[in-house]
Order: structure tokens, then sequence, then C-alpha cells
């Protein structure tokens, strides 16, 4: 459920699901402060109710946590047909399905996604997981949600650099997937600005709409659903290389959406389309590439989970809406695309 009242809407069927069961609530100090109110009317259906505190941001996703928490819900008398609920960013969105995909060999549950980030990408497609010393991301399952409540109205406690970081991943959804999406956030860009929350209620479920469509087509991730993977070669390799340290996962992406399009016009993207997807990516400012050596981000390109079976793979949008899976780009041209760009991007700021 998506859009406007979302909460609201989902209350009557919600309380059905709920009904005699135990429910666990999964959310970080941070955001229960902030949003658990919207909760109360969703859960007092429930026969019991044990509310779960884990960290605030990635801290979250370990091993660690997931453990601590198994422990404290089989203490608590969770059976497999208790019910779990995330309410937060991706990152307890993340943990709560990772958590909730294995205890008692997986039990249902709901994400109430509070960040713009969360209910775009991270809610949607059933992708759990946590991160290892070795990596983000490596320990994971797939284990879909019952629920999704993507309701506008936590958004509105959101830092703006939150809301625009969100907001690159759905041009990323758009230029991968979906002109009509593209175009309505080109009209709708001068008022997304500041991050309003007016016209992200209506592109939400749109965007939500979209990634769904994909993912519903390749629930194994073997051929479209990578395409939602524009931006990421680039953007995964400078938030691990930068040390996760100055740049959002939505900014690294920023940057990642703009080397695709450079790289896709060495296949052919027409200059007047590259130069209108970058003129709305200018909309949503990111802080400056980090200053990192060629060399360094090449290895961490090579070091994703997916370079690692295959080998780096590009996704490029050849044009507005339709975008190809690459992976046979040389070497050598990656290379020199990357010294261009971060030579120009250098000069620049
Ligand atoms: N499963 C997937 O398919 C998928 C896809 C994309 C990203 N992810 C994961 O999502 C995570 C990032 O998610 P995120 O960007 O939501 O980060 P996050 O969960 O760390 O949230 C960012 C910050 O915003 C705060 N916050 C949350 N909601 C708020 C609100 N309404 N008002 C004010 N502050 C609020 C949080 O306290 C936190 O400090 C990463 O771990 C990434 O790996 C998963
Ligand atoms: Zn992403």
């Amino acid at each position: 459920l998506a859009g406007q009242g979302a909460l609201a809407a989902a209350r009557a069927e919600f309380a059905e699901w709920l009904r005699g069961h135990r429910v666990f609530t999964l959310s970080s100090a941070e955001v229960r402060a902030l949003h658990g109110g919207c909760l109360g009317p969703l859960v007092d259906s429930a026969f019991d109710r044990v509310d779960l505190e884990v960290p605030d941001g990635e801290a979250a996703k370990s091993l660690r946590q997931a453990e601590r928490l198994w422990e404290e819900m089989a203490s608590a008398g969770g059976t497999r047909d208790s019910r779990l609920i995330s309410l937060g960013g991706g990152t307890v969105g993340d943990l709560g399905g990772f958590v909730a995909s294995a205890f008692l060999r997986g039990i249902e549950y709901a994400q109430v996604p509070t960040t713009l980030l969360a209910q775009v990408d991270a809610s949607i497609g059933g992708k759990t997981g946590v991160d290892l010393e070795a990596g983000k991301n490596l320990v994971g399952t797939l284990h879909h949600p019952r629920w999704v409540i993507a309701d506008p109205m936590p958004l509105k406690t959101l830092p703006v650099r939150q809301v625009r970081a969100g907001l690159i991943e759905v041009v990323k959804i758009a230029l991968a997937c979906d002109c009509g999406l593209f175009e309505a956030l080109e009209r709708s860009s001068d008022r997304l600005d500041g991050g309003a929350p007016g016209p992200i209620a209506e592109l939400v479920p749109r965007a939500i709409e979209v990634k769904i469509g994909v993912v519903e087509e390749d629930v194994e991730e073997r051929g479209h659903r990578r395409l939602l993977n524009l931006g990421h070669t680039l953007g995964h390799a400078l938030e691990a290389a930068d040390g996760y340290r100055t740049l959002l996962h939505g900014e690294a992406v920023g940057w990642g959406l703009r080397f695709a399009l450079q790289l896709a016009l060495v296949r052919g993207l027409d200059d007047d389309v590259h130069r209108r997807a970058l003129a709305l990516l200018a909309r949503f400012p990111v802080p400056p590439l980090p200053p990192l050596s060629i060399d360094t981000v090449l290895e961490f390109i090579g070091r994703d989970k997916k370079a690692r079976e295959e080998g780096p793979v590009w996704v490029l949008p050849l044009e507005i809406g339709a975008a190809e899976i690459v992976s046979d780009l040389p070497a050598d041209v990656v290379r020199h695309e990357l010294e261009r760009f971060f030579a120009a991007e250098s000069e620049k700021s």
C-alpha cells in the first residue's frame, strides 16, 4: 500500500493479519521517538506486543544484532505464527526481513518504511541482509514481506539530504525502466528540490509500481531486474572505497548515474538525451566526488558482489526509460572514461 493515507487505509486488513498473534515491532530509538506512534493503531488487535530495539543506521545490520533479536524473540515466547513489523529506513527493513526469514525457519513480516529510499527501493523485492566485516550485504535471504506500507507522512521529518538521496533512486528507476516516470520527475522537479512532500507523495506510488513490475517479472534476478543496478557499479565502489564516510548511498548512486550516462555515450547514447538526464540529476545536488585514485576505484569495482561472479557489469541507459546490461566493456575503455570523469569533476569543484 502506498500513497497519502496508506497507514489509515491499511488499518482494517492489518488488524485481521495480527488478530490473535504476537507481534514484534523492530525499530531504532531515533525512529521510534519520531514515528513509533503510527504503529499504535496498526497493532492493537495483536494479543501481545513486544518492542525490539536496534542501533540506528547501518550498525543495525549485523549477525550479532540478528542473534540477539532471535534470543529476545525466543525468550518472549515467539512462535511460528508470530509476526514482525520493521519501522524505519532500509537498515531496519533489511535486518527485520532477515530476522523474520530465519526465525523458526521463517515468520511473516511487514515493512513500514520511513525513509524515501526504503519506500521506493529497499522495502520492495524481498531482499534482506546483514553486513560482514568483508563487505556490505554479504549475507542475506529472499523473503517477501506480507505488507509494505509506504505512507508519505513519516517522510516529513526526513532531512533534505536524505530526501534527495532517495529521489536519486527514483531517477534511477525512471531512467532504467520508465520514461513516463522520468517525465513526471521533470515536471515536478522544481517543487521536489527542497524535498516538498506534496509531489513526493505522488511520485512514490508510481516508482513503487515500476519497481514491483520489474521485480515480479524477474524474481530470481537473472535478467530485467538487474537494470535496477543502474548507477550502482560505480556507486557501490565509491561508497566502499570511501569507507562509507562522506556519501549517502543515494548520493554515490548519483555519481554512478552520471558516469553510466557518460559510458553510454560510448555506446551511442544521444547527446540531447544525455544532457536532459544530467539536467534532472542536477536538481538533486550531491557532495563532491571523494578524492580517490582511479586504481582504487577500479579495484573496488572488481570487488563488488556481482563482479566477483562474472566481471564488472555495467547498466547503460541508452534512452530515457530503456537501459541495457553490458558485460563486455573493455577494461581500458572504462579506465579511460573514469579518468576523464574524475578529471572533469575535480576541475568543476
Ligand atoms: N533490500 C534492498 O533491496 C535494498 C535496496 C536498497 C538499499 N538497501 C539498504 O538500505 C539501507 C539504507 O537505507 P536508508 O537510506 O533508509 O538508511 P537508514 O535506515 O540508515 O536511515 C537513514 C537515517 O534516517 C533516519 N530516519 C529514518 N526515518 C526517518 C524519518 N522519517 N525522519 C527522520 N529521520 C529518519 C534514521 O534514523 C537513520 O539515521 C542500506 O543498508 C542498504 O543496503 C536495501
Ligand atoms: Zn540503491
